[in-house]
């Protein structure tokens, strides 16, 4: 069992190389956003093609991310986007991180089609309208985990039947599956799963995920009505 996250990065390593998923656009963001100080907490460049692949599939033309950081996720989003004639709006508490994020996305090349809004995203996702984009083809949920439930809540509203919607960090090294845990993060995650019990109006899955980081999961959720 202690050899997994080992194996597991170098898994990851070996895909990342013979898939060549980290080009100079990625390479550079997770540079500039390393010696800016931001925590490495991003997806891993496997599942940002996994993000890609999916809202390419999906033909979105419109995606809300929630939860920017350095925009690594971000550019794989803005790839799809751009395939299909769309747009990304990304939603950051931070300034600091905007503020990096922007010149990343910059350097990819498609900063013309993403827009990073800064506040509480649970305010500016309650803003949101149709000038924003909604409703919004593809969500990517990503943000403070014990909000979680409140940011699906909120994409359902701003979603169409077909959206959707995928959020990470659901499986959180094995704890969200002990229903003991006080962890914040733990409660958000599975407040967030409780919408989804039972619930007629979507279709949905888990799939965990494991890297050299960690061990944890990728919620999809489609929108059916
Ligand atoms: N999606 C990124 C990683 C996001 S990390 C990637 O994979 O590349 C989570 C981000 O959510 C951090 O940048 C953090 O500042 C931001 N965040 C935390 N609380 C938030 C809030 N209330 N509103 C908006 N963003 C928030
Ligand atoms: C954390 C946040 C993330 O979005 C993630 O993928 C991993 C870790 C965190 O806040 O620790
Ligand atoms: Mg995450």
């Amino acid at each position: 069992m202690s050899d997994i996250p080992r194996l597991a990065g170098l898994v990851d390593a070996y895909f990342e190389e013979a898939l060549s998923l980290r080009d100079d656009a990625l390479e550079g963001a997770l540079r500039r956003s390393a010696e800016a100080g931001l925590p490495p907490i991003n997806v891993s460049a496997c599942q940002g093609k996994l993000l890609e692949l999916l809202a390419l599939t999906a033909g979105a033309r419109s995606v809300l991310e929630v939860g920017t950081l350095g925009g690594f996720s971000t550019i794989f989003l803005a790839r799809a986007a751009r395939a299909a004639g769309g747009r990304v709006l990304s939603l950051e508490l931070k300034e600091a991180h905007a503020a990096v994020a922007r010149m990343n996305l910059a350097d990819a090349g498609v900063a013309e089609l993403v827009e990073v809004r800064v506040g509480p995203a649970l305010e500016s996702m309650m803003a949101l309208g149709p000038a924003d984009g909604a409703p919004f083809d593809f969500v990517f949920i990503d943000a403070d985990k014990q909000t979680t439930a409140e940011y699906f809540d909120r994409a359902l509203e701003l979603s169409r039947p077909g959206t959707l919607i995928v959020v990470d960090n659901v499986g959180r090294e094995g704890a969200v599956a002990d229903a003991a845990s006080t962890d914040p993060s733990v409660l958000g995650i599975r407040r967030f799963v409780e919408r989804l019990r039972g619930n007629p109006r979507v279709a949905a899955t888990a799939i965990q995920t494991i890297g050299a980081k960690s061990h944890d999961g990728f919620a999809l959720v489609r929108v059916l009505s």
